[in-house]
């Protein structure tokens, strides 16, 4: 299922499988420069998206793990992906330090798993 409704678009997905999709044909149409914001609680299928926009960028789904531990992973494709999670954090100030805030270089994407928790790490302009 499928509505837009102004700048809003909303799809439902009912496995993993087809959110991997969903994920891979926004991967497919990204340029570099983009931030994508994710949210939603534990088992929402953060994660499994970003599996999808990596598979978009050329990059193998299998090499996108949860980085809850690890803050940013870094993946080299079709364009570099910079895969972030906040769900630690209570601020942006630790991914800034971290060198995330470099990595917004227009050719990168950024993917910030937790966005809630960082909402001043997040561009206005984020998807
Ligand atoms: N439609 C769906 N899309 C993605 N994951 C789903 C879906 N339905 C059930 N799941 C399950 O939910 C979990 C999502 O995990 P994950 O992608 O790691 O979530 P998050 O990163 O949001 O914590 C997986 O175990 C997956 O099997
Ligand atoms: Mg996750």
């Amino acid at each position: 299922m499928s509505t837009l409704q102004a700048d809003r678009v909303s799809i439902e997905t009912g496995s993993t499988e087809e959110t991997i999709r969903v994920g891979a044909r926004l991967g497919e149409a990204l340029r570099g420069g983009e931030f994508l914001a994710l949210t939603g609680d534990l088992g929402a299928g953060k994660t499994h998206f970003v599996k999808g926009v990596a598979a978009g960028l050329d990059i193998d789904p299998k090499s996108v793990t949860s980085p809850t531990f690890l803050l940013i992973h870094n993946l080299d494709g079709r364009l570099p992906l910079v895969h972030m999670d906040a769900y630690r954090l209570k601020s942006g100030e630790e991914l800034a330090e971290a060198g995330a805030a470099d990595l917004q270089d227009g050719e990168s994407v950024l993917v910030l798993e937790w966005a809630g928790n960082v909402p001043d790490f997040v561009p206005s302009d984020a998807l």
